[in-house]
């Protein structure tokens, strides 16, 4: 069996974590990305980590020609396809770069895989696409609400390309993957989230903040239907979100039928509130974190986490790192890249 698994978008903050794992569970890698939202250092990162070579293409996924050189280069029969345009709010003022960026991206891979009889495809989905549930925790069979966002409707309209061209096509296997809420970063702080500009997510604020990067974080609204008012969502570490790429590999190389698509819910099935996240960051690495209760963000969802009792029974996986240990570990890495002691 080939064990070189493609990552499209491997530079970028979730695939550099899944590629250590992957190499340490003994397989090979080829990251292609063009850089668009990550920097060349995270490969660094992967290979210090991991102390092994890692093939790196920098190139667009959605320039079909010279995505197609990647196959031609280099044998697979797997891909996880992380490469993707990902800030809800740009999605609203720029639908077009979304939609272009983000089904282009998939339906290239998807014909390419087609095209040299590759097999395997994991998709990086999200929770956006349940929207406000009317049932929480959320299983895969809870209905998706229509898209808030043109990047939530990218997440719906790929899991429905994936989910027919495996259907049509009859030599495919795909899985969907829904991430919840990613956080933290590498133990080893060598690798983390990088994001541009002002962060848009919750922890990357709290950490700039906590490093004097950011004055003050704003939390978004006291008044929602929640124990203490703040939002709740599923916030899973990175690295177990990295693991759970490894389940979907190993289920799909692992002899099953073939041709099948399957969607998992991937958190951690429990409900944390804005406040106690924030509590717990100042109560683990004993710093302050500067704070004021803000207007509630247009498009914010009082409560979500996750059913994963799915992804339990099916891929053998579930999340295991406290959130003490994720953290710590994002307070380390948001150090490091300061030059902070
Ligand atoms: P990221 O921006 O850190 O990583 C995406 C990577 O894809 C970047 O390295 C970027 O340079 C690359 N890329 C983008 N367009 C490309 C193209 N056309 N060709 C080649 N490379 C391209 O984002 P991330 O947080 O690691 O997210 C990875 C995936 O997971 C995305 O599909 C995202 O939508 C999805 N997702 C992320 C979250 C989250 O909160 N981080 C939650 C749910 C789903
Ligand atoms: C978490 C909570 C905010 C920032 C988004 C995308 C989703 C997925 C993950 C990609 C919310 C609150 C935040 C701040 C705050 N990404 N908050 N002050 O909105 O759950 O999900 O990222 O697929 O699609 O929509 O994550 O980290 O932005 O917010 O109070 O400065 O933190 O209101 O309750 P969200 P988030």
């Amino acid at each position: 069996m080939n064990k070189r698994v493609l990552i499209t978008g491997g530079a970028g903050y979730i695939g550099s974590h899944t590629a250590v794992e992957l190499l340490g569970a003994g397989y090979d890698v080829v990251i292609a990305d063009n850089l668009s939202n990550s920097d060349i250092s995270s490969i660094e990162g992967i290979r210090s980590i991991t102390g092994r070579d890692v093939d790196f293409v920098e190139v667009d996924c959605c320039d079909r020609e010279a995505f197609a050189r990647v196959f031609e280069r280099y044998e697979f029969d797997s891909a996880i396809h992380f490469a993707a345009s990902k800030a809800v709010g740009e999605s609203v003022s720029e639908p077009l770069k979304y939609y272009r960026n983000n089904l282009l991206s998939l339906i290239n891979l998807v014909d390419l895989m087609r095209e040299y009889g590759r097999r395997n495809i994991v998709f990086s989905s999200s929770a956006t696409v349940y929207g406000e549930a009317e049932q929480l925790p959320v299983t895969e069979l809870t209905p998706r609400k229509s898209a808030t966002s043109p990047y939530g409707n990218t997440k719906q309209i790929c899991e429905d390309i994936l989910r027919d061209s495996v259907a049509a096509y009859g030599t495919l296997n795909g899985i969907s993957l829904r991430y919840f809420n990613p956080m933290g970063a590498h133990p080893s702080a060598l690798i983390g989230e990088l994001p541009r500009g002002v962060p848009n997510n919750l922890v990357p604020f709290i950490t700039q903040t906590a490093a004097g990067v950011r004055e003050c974080l704003s939390i978004f609204g006291d008044d929602y239907p929640t124990p203490d008012g703040s939002c709740i969502r599923d916030y899973i570490d990175i690295v177990d979100l990295a693991r759970a790429h490894v389940a979907a590999i190993e289920r799909m190389t692992g002899g099953r039928s073939k041709s099948s698509y399957e969607i998992f819910n991937i958190g951690t099935g429990r409900g944390v509130s804005v406040k106690e996240l924030v509590e717990a960051f100042e109560r683990v690495n004993g710093v302050k974190v500067n704070r004021r209760t803000a207007p509630k963000r247009a498009g914010d969802i009082a409560a979500i986490w996750a059913d994963t009792t799915l992804a339990g029974e099916e891929l053998g996986w579930k999340a295991e790192r406290s959130i003490e240990q994720t953290l710590d570990a994002a307070w380390r890495w948001e150090k490091r890249i300061r030059g902070l002691k």
